[in-house]
């Protein structure tokens, strides 16, 4: 949609601007502090404080910089053209639009959606309640959402008696709990808005504030680096068919365009360039498009395209991934739980996702985190979503605006939040085939045939579990056994291969999955050469997992190999979890990366709570059962 004229006319001048968001209670004096430093800058229009005056006397009432603000809004809204929350004021040296977030909701959904990717913030005290936990709680949002840069006004002053102590106990507690979360607020300054003390100019009535007024603090905020300066990130909003043409239309999120880049698209993986460049409204074709604008491409080749894929150069993509880690804010009526499908609406894509995971709770009192179950109203967690299919995204820290999301139920927004990709693969490097005419050559001895010599099927048991949880040694036993009872059955073990196939993969989230990548590969050829393989491997992914599962179709068997964490940390048979601890070995399974358990196991076997009798006797018995030829099925038994 093209924006209406008068609004671009508005927000387009060539006045540089900082994207200001404002959060605070209503009672902090939201709406008091905005009129007075619209006022204070001279950006009212003419007539507007004396209008305002006149109407409160008429009405008997005192004056109230909260009614210019409200008018002035109002007025706004009959020009149906900004949004209701974006104000607008002037300083000499730069304008300042102004995000008022209502509410929460309003807040996170025009955050969010980067409908107010704001600068930076004002955070607004009331110096005569306190720091409640709406303060702190508004505090942990601008860290979520990655918003560093605060200015905090504490508020209404007057009403303390302009008290230096007492100011100085809320600025040393409220940055002390903004150092916790990892932010320094740019300036705390005492204010009143009622009478303008400390918004312009220096207030008579608090000498001993030695800082910058309010306007001053805000000058010295910086613009946050432009969207251009990043990758090439244009998801794809539709797609238009005039007459032979394909018109790719969208709006660029960051990065920029040219007429004859070859451009990605992601997550399909399909290449194609540039022809054309359309944009509305529609003067002269250009040759580039830039962060910011909304436009239409035509490409070289017809390809099948849909809404939600994200189009990058090829050099610079995004990930790839269908699991990652969130920090997300929780407005849901019902809370959030773990096993819960929600839409994800990432970029221009709304696809079904699932909490795998609620990772931590953290309590915006006191920033305690803690385990649980649920993510109740108004909380914040870290928490792991899983879709089915891939999906192009980029960590919110590499790229804000494809960064983040909203979670929707019912279609009203419940949640949103940022994305780490920490402790999880780009899944990209495992889908991309690069390999091309190729021709599979049919073997002439059959499975069957295979089958029938070597008397049972041949097939994969993966054994997945943490590190000491026993998968090496049951390996090495029930290969034994099976050996024993005639069974073609060979290992392959983490450790083993990591000197040979895999020697030059380490314990990055890539490498991890390119190991059980290739494992899973070999493990498949094993099983079709009539092998029982078993695998012996931390493989901490599902999504790896799943991979060698469709590598191996019909002959896969995951066999998690169950023990506490506890239990294994107690073990630690090479001393590993020990020097994990100590920081010696980084991203050390279930202590500083992650391990995801088998969702529906074809078996599970409980090492922490039986011994290796019982448990390689388990796997035997399950091998009897699941690897025997049908017509033998009776007579095999244990013999
Ligand atoms: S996996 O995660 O890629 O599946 P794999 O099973 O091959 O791991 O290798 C695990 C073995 O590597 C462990 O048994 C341990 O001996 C060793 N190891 C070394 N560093 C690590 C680490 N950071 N995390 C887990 N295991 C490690």
């Amino acid at each position: 949609m093209p924006a209406p004229a008068s609004a671009v006319a508005a927000i387009a001048t060539a006045r540089p601007v900082l994207r200001l968001v404002i959060v605070g209670h209503v009672d902090h004096g939201k709406s008091t502090l905005v009129g007075r430093l619209l006022h204070e800058t001279g950006s009212l229009p003419d007539g507007k404080v004396a209008a305002v005056e006149a109407m409160c006397k008429r009405r008997g009432m005192p004056f109230e910089w909260a009614f210019v603000t409200d008018a002035f809004q109002a007025e706004r809204d009959q020009g149906v053209t900004i949004d209701v929350s974006h104000i607008r004021f002037r300083t000499p040296a730069r304008d300042y639009l102004l995000l008022d977030a209502p509410g929460h909701r309003e807040f996170l959904k025009n955050t969010v959606t980067g409908a107010a990717s704001s600068d930076a913030a004002l955070l607004l005290i009331d110096a005569a309640e306190g720091i409640r936990e709406q303060s702190r709680r508004h505090g942990l949002l601008l860290s979520l959402l990655g918003i560093g840069q605060v200015v905090v006004a504490v508020n209404k002053m007057d009403l303390v008696g302009y008290d230096r102590a007492r100011f100085a106990r809320l600025e040393a507690d409220y940055r002390d709990f903004l150092a916790g979360l990892g932010m320094m607020p740019a300036a705390v300054v005492p204010v009143a808005a009622r009478s303008g003390a400390n918004l312009a100019r220096p207030s008579d009535e608090m000498p001993w504030y030695a800082g910058p007024t309010l306007l001053d603090a805000l000058a010295a905020l910086k613009p946050s680096p432009s969207p251009v300066e990043l990758p090439l990130r244009f998801p794809v909003q539709d797609v238009y068919k005039f007459d032979e043409r394909r018109i790719i239309a969208g709006r660029i999120e960051s990065g920029a365009l040219a007429v004859g880049d070859t451009v990605l698209f992601s997550p399909s993986n399909k290449t194609a360039r540039v022809k054309s460049i359309e944009a509305w409204p529609a003067a002269a074709a250009p040759r580039v498009a830039r962060a910011g604008e909304s436009v239409g491409i035509t490409l070289d080749e017809q390809l099948f395209v849909e809404r939600g894929e994200v189009i990058s150069h090829v050099e610079t993509p995004p990930v790839e991934t269908n699991v990652f880690r969130a920090r997300i804010f929780w407005l849901g009526d019902h809370p959030l739980r773990i096993g819960s499908r929600y839409t994800l609406k990432l970029n221009t894509l709304a696809v079904s996702v699932e909490v795998q995971e609620i990772e931590r709770v953290i309590d915006p009192a006191d920033l305690a985190t803690s385990k649980a179950d649920v993510v109740e109203r108004h909380g914040v967690a870290e928490i792991i979503l899983r879709t089915r299919a891939l999906l192009a995204l980029d960590p919110f820290t590499d790229n804000p605006r494809t960064g983040r999301f909203v979670l929707v139920e019912d279609h009203l927004p419940v949640g949103g939040g940022v994305i780490s990709m920490e402790g999880y693969p780009d899944q990209r490097e495992l889908v991309t085939v690069r390999a091309t005419n190729l021709t599979a050559v049919a073997h002439r001895v059959s499975q069957a045939v295979r089958e029938a010599r070597v008397g049972h099927r041949g097939g994969v048991l993966w054994f997945t579990g943490l590190s000491g949880a026993g998968k090496s040694t049951l390996a090495m036993e029930v290969e034994q056994r099976l050996f024993a009872r005639g069974y073609n059955v060979y290992v392959l073990d983490g450790d083993n291969l990591r000197r040979g196939l895999n020697s030059n993969l380490g314990f990055s989230a890539e490498d991890r999955a390119e190991n059980i990548r290739r494992v899973g590969e070999v493990a498949a050829l094993f099983a079709d050469a009539g092998f029982v393989c078993i695998t012996a491997f931390i493989s901490p992914y599902r999504s790896d997992r799943e991979r060698a599962r469709q590598a191996a179709p019909g002959k896969f068997h995951e066999i998690h190999i169950n023990a506490d964490l506890a239990v294994c940390e107690a073990r630690d048979p090479k001393g590993l979890y020990r020097r994990a601890r100590a920081g010696d070995i980084k991203e050390f399974t279930g202590i500083s990366a992650p391990y995801e358990p088998p969702a529906a196991p074809e078996l599970v076997v409980d090492t922490d709570r039986r011994g290796v009798e019982e448990c390689a006797a388990q796997i035997v018995a399950y091998v009897e059962r699941s690897f025997a030829l049908e017509r033998e099925s009776n007579g095999r038994g244990s013999q």
